[in-house]
């Protein structure tokens, strides 16, 4: 079992939050680049032998690309890697690229799960977040890929948003709930370094939810999606009848992916691989096959963090298995997991150890104090 994740690195706006990689400037060398990821697929098909069960559009945003060039890239990948016919093939959409036009050729390509980018209800937040939609976008797109066929949808929402009141965040989820859709990802805002949000609050233009509000939306919003069915199977990820995200699971579990394109990360068990992030050096070093990725092979304590920094986050948890393969726990350790067990953070099930509800809130915090440096 193995996936594809590609990484479209276009946007039509810089949203102010947010730090992955992208550029609003693509015009003038769109074509060279998606030629680069194709020919990087070719060149990388030596590292999978299995087959390709997820694919996985990321972006950026992948519903910029054109028709021709999604059925490319998705042609290329068939070409290369045998793919699974069940296979689960998700794209993240923005709500204003989503037309009739354009979900009837994502279906016909074989795209069977949507991610749409509502990330609030509210109008003034799609102001300040500079998104390129309205809110009101977000439905209508929903409605629309639900009219088009679409059954495996799921949406982004922010909360922990300067000025989201309780009664507000309440009122998204009560919406959201109410689009019949089977997955909802929701993050708590996070101000990340070089970016407009960041430059704002630094220079006190802005003032974002303290600790104990972004809390208080985290639990109303963990108790109100179980009272409509949603499971919490990763700490920002509800699923409804284990509708639960092939590909993600997968990348929680350690199985092995590889991620084309710029920025794009990939992992095989024991290395860690990244892409450069920069697109024109990206495109032009991958036609030359030269310095275009960094390759780290992971220690064995950094396997260990790795493990229950991504396994604590789900309720797969951190497999017995594993922190044996990984020489166990250490007195100290142990020591600090009885005590975890005993406050009621975490749970000892007869193949791993989980995060309690409560011990969900700090899960981060917790990962952290087991790393081993
Ligand atoms: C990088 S975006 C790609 C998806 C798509 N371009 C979009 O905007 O919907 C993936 C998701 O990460 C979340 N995200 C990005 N930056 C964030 C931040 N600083 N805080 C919280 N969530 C963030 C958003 O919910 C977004 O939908
Ligand atoms: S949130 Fe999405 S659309 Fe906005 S800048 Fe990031 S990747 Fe682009």
């Amino acid at each position: 079992m193995a996936g594809i994740y590609l990484h479209i690195p276009f946007c039509k706006q810089r949203c102010t939050y947010c730090d992955f990689h992208f550029s609003t400037n693509f015009g003038s060398y769109r074509k060279e680049l998606i030629a680069a990821l194709c020919r990087e697929i070719e060149l990388r098909k030596a590292e999978i032998q299995t087959e390709i069960q997820t694919i996985y559009f990321g972006g950026g945003t992948p519903s910029l690309l054109e028709n021709a060039e999604l059925s490319l890239i998705l042609a290329t990948i068939r070409e290369n890697y045998i793919v699974s016919e069940t296979a689960e093939i998700s794209l993240e959409a923005n709500p204003e690229d989503v037309c009739e036009e354009k979900l009837a050729h994502w279906k016909k390509e074989g795209v069977n799960r949507l991610s749409i980018g509502l990330q609030s209800f509210k109008e003034s937040d799609m102001q300040w977040m500079n998104r390129a939609h309205l809110a009101s976008d977000g439905e209508k797109s929903v409605r629309l890929a639900q009219k088009l066929g679409f059954e495996n949808i799921t949406v982004d929402l922010i909360y922990g948003l300067p000025q989201l009141t309780k009664e507000e965040w309440k009122k998204h989820l009560e919406l959201v709930t109410s689009l019949g859709i089977s997955h909802i990802s929701a993050y708590c805002l996070t101000v990340e370094p070089k970016t407009a949000l960041h430059h704002q609050v630094k220079h006190n233009q802005l003032v974002t939810a303290d600790e104990d509000t972004q809390s208080e939306q985290f639990e109303l919003m963990v108790d109100f999606l179980k009272t409509k069915g949603f499971e919490q199977y990763e700490i920002s990820n509800f699923a409804k009848n284990e509708q639960y995200s092939k590909h993600n699971s997968a990348y929680w579990q350690s199985v092995h992916y590889i991620g084309i394109g710029p920025s794009a990360h990939s992992f095989n068990g024991k290395q860690r691989r990244w892409n450069i992030s920069n697109n024109s050096v990206y495109y032009k070093n991958v036609g030359v096959n030269d310095s275009w990725f960094t390759i780290e092979n992971l220690s064995e304590n950094e396997q260990w963090n790795e493990l229950f920094l991504t396994g604590l986050r789900t309720k797969w948890g951190v497999s017995k298995k594993a922190i044996e393969s990984l020489n166990s726990f250490t007195k100290a350790e142990f020591n600090l997991l009885e005590n975890y067990i005993s406050d009621g953070s975490m749970i000892e099930t007869t193949s791993s150890f989980i995060l309690s509800d409560a011990g969900k809130i700090r899960a981060d915090g917790i990962a952290s104090s087991f790393f081993r440096i």
